[in-house]
């Protein structure tokens, strides 16, 4: 096994990203700061815009040649920055979908200024034209309702209504509430429902996913649960010790469901 894989090296990813062998990377997910000023135990959330799209396109040049020619990249921005940022990326990859996170935050009182923004804008981005991409590992199963109401003639032996249904680039998901089962101590952890339809659909089987901003480690937990090597950089130390702690929780969760 290679000294670089299945673990985070609790260190600057720009400084650490000369630990993984160039051509090595199935999938990269990136789940940066957003240059909103949230507050991750250091001050990485805290540059000014310049300085911030300068930062970006740092790192993008620091991890792209980590990449495999089938590769694929998705980044999690809001709206602030994703222009720039798309830019930036197409003039080094190929753009494939936009997707929109919708967090179905609750209607509550919200902005008075402007319409409330309740969605993470995703990039996805392929190094090539025969970029891995699995669709049926991620279609959406039919319900047998929706399944009864397709049953007329023309509907009969269709493909897609035994297979399910693409995911379109709309992906409905609950952000994760502090009372959620998944839910760890970080101020911005996503679900592993997003992860993990990432990573079905882009990284191979037995392949590996980077993520050089760990945070509490969604993309090591799900790379786990799928059958995937993961590797990834996170600067603070608590979170590299929360990162440690849901891996083995999930060790322990699968030991004893195959006990059962
Ligand atoms: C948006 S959060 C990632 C959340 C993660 N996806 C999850 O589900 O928990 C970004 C993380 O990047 C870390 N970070 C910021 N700058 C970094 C850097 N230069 N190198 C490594 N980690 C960094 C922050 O401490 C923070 O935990």
């Amino acid at each position: 096994m290679d000294a670089w894989l299945d673990r985070v090296f609790c260190e600057d990813a720009l400084a650490g990203m000369a630990r993984i062998p160039d051509g090595s990377i199935d999938l990269l997910i990136a789940d940066p700061p957003y240059g909103l000023g949230k507050d991750y135990g250091n001050d990485s959330d805290k540059l000014d815009a310049d300085a911030y799209l300068r930062w970006t396109e740092q790192w993008i040049d620091a991890a792209l040649p980590k990449l495999k020619p089938a590769a694929s990249l998705y980044i999690f921005l809001t709206w602030r920055y994703s222009p720039e940022i798309f830019v930036m990326l197409k003039k080094r990859m190929t753009m494939i979908n936009e997707i929109i996170w919708d967090r179905r935050v609750p209607s509550m009182g919200g902005s008075t200024r402007r319409f409330s923004s309740v969605h993470d804008t995703i990039g996805f981005f392929a190094r090539a034209k025969d970029y891995h991409f699995d669709l049926d590992a991620v279609r959406i199963p039919y319900d047998a309702e929706t399944k009864k109401a397709r049953s007329r003639s023309i509907f009969v032996g269709a493909k897609w209504l035994e297979v399910g249904y693409n995911p379109k680039d709309v992906w409905s998901v609950s952000r994760l509430h502090r009372e959620h089962r998944e839910r760890a101590d970080h101020p911005t952890q996503k679900p592993l429902e997003i992860v993990e339809r990432m990573i079905k659909a882009s990284c191979p089987p037995g392949g590996v996913v980077f993520d050089p901003f760990m945070g509490s480690g969604t993309s090591a937990v799900a790379a786990r649960r799928c059958g995937r090597h993961w590797v990834g950089f996170e600067l603070n130390p608590a979170y590299c010790r929360l990162i440690d702690q849901r891996l083995a929780e999930l060790d322990t969760a699968t030991e004893e469901a195959e006990a059962e």
